[in-house]
């Protein structure tokens, strides 16, 4: 499977319908390609960002559901609004206000079938081919995509150890041909690089893009899963206009599979054009999936030691992960534990070639998502992503060896002679 040239179609194509010009411009996901290969149990695969399926707080969904059918049977099984099921939408705001310090309406609230279909609405809403999105270097394949669906023009603004840098989005905005259309930006425990923007960068990051009339994208699936340190005021919160979204989603905390997540703007005009194009892609989100989700919500102390049962283990689990990584790989390679979230990057020396060792990796039946997945600088192409949610610690620690060890026959000190990289 080559990792870079997965576009759809071609002229060889057989096909009897004429597809539409936007479609050249769709590439399946490189990570759902890679789950397909590692779907064989015999694989430790850090390459999806599942969470923990045993986790799964199923006997709770399946009490909420058995309440809410025998309660309310005809508002669960019926078409719903498009804006979303009312006091879903209110605990939504309840949560975001208390945990990001953001302000927040009901009203202001549109309920999606997962935050990436907010991506996918934000771009059809929002983007004329040609137009510019600024991301991070690296940034999140799904969003990557559905900007791309939009024939925008995405450009990758660098930053360091501690995410996009003010003066290179200040820069990156200077040299755009026109103002860019959306800033995108995933501040808290990034996917893929594990990383939170401090204090002082959120704010600085904010002033940028509202001083030269960017609106600001702000992507929070991970927020809620925080191992250490204290949360951190939403980018969104310094923008002192209307000119921002923040998404969420209950994928990574309840269940991805209940595909509920949701948008929020203060923008009247926006919410009002969102809802009409949600409106012609899926009318609305399941109704009973709402319903059992805003359940979860307002029932705030079950959600709390929801979410701390979810904290313990999968601190544990990141431990773990980093502490095989610290014995087991060549000590030159870098990566920092991340507070929260659901990845740990890390950065190989330039000597080894990543999307090779992905194939060498397979075949010792072990994967992880090499950088060139997620942007193509040099920096991110000597990526790799781990996840260390959805393994448990015996596999973590047993994959990681497989790893290391292939890392140290590629730099030549083990039994493969042929060094892989260069
Ligand atoms: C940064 C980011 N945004 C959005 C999503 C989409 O999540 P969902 O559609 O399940 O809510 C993901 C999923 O991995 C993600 O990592």
């Amino acid at each position: 499977m080559s990792t870079t040239d997965a576009s759809l179609g071609g002229a060889g194509s057989m096909s009897p319908f004429t597809y539409a010009t936007r479609t050249q411009l769709l590439r399946p996901s490189i990570v759902r390609e890679i789950l397909k290969a590692t779907e064989s149990a015999d694989v430790i695969s850090f390459a999806g960002g599942l969470p923990a399926p045993e986790l799964f707080p199923a006997a709770h969904i399946a009490a909420l559901c058995h309440q809410i059918l025998a309660e309310d049977p005809a508002g669960a099984l019926q078409y719903g609004t498009t804006e979303g099921h009312r006091p879903l939408r209110q605990a939504v705001c309840d949560r975001i206000s208390a945990s990001t310090g953001l302000p927040c309406d009901a009203c202001q609230v549109l309920i999606t079938t997962g935050s990436q279909q907010a991506l996918d609405l934000v771009a059809r809403v929002l983007l004329d081919p040609g137009d510019t999105v600024l991301v991070e270097e690296p940034s999140y394949l799904g969003a990557l995509q559905a900007f791309a669906a939009s024939g925008a023009n995405i450009v990758a603004v660098p930053g360091d150890e501690r995410g996009m840098s003010p003066e290179s989005l200040r820069r990156a905005i200077a040299e755009a041909a026109a103002r860019p259309k959306l800033l995108y930006l995933l501040p808290t425990f990034h996917n893929p690089t594990g990383v939170t923007l401090d204090a002082g960068r959120r704010r600085e990051l904010a002033e940028v893009a509202q001083a030269a009339g960017v609106p600001v994208l702000e992507d929070d699936p991970y927020g809620p899963l925080r191992y250490a340190g204290i949360p951190l005021p939403a980018v969104v919160s310094h923008v002192r206009s209307s000119a921002w979204i923040y998404l969420g989603t209950c994928s990574k905390v309840l269940s991805p599979g209940l595909r509920v997540g949701w948008l929020v703007t203060p923008e009247p005009e926006l919410m009002k054009r969102l809802v009409a194009i949600k409106q012609a892609v899926d009318l609305h989100t399941a109704s009973l999936n709402q319903r059992v989700v805003a359940r979860f919500l307002q029932d705030a102390p079950a959600f709390e030691a929801h979410l701390q049962l979810l904290a313990g283990v999968y601190r544990a689990r990141r431990d773990t992960m980093a502490a095989a990584i610290r014995e087991h790989f060549p000590s030159d390679c870098a990566f920092t534990v991340p507070d929260g979230g659901l990845f740990l990057w890390v950065r190989l020396p330039h000597r080894f070639d990543v999307d090779r060792l992905f194939h060498l990796a397979l075949e010792r039946r072990v994967a992880f998502v090499p950088g060139s997945a997620f942007g193509q600088s040099a920096r991110t192409r000597q990526g790799i992503r781990l996840n260390f949610s959805n393994a448990d610690p015996g596999r973590i620690a047993g994959g990681i060896r497989r790893l290391g060890e292939l890392l140290c026959e590629c730099d030549g000190h083990g039994v493969r002679a042929r060094p892989c990289g260069r």
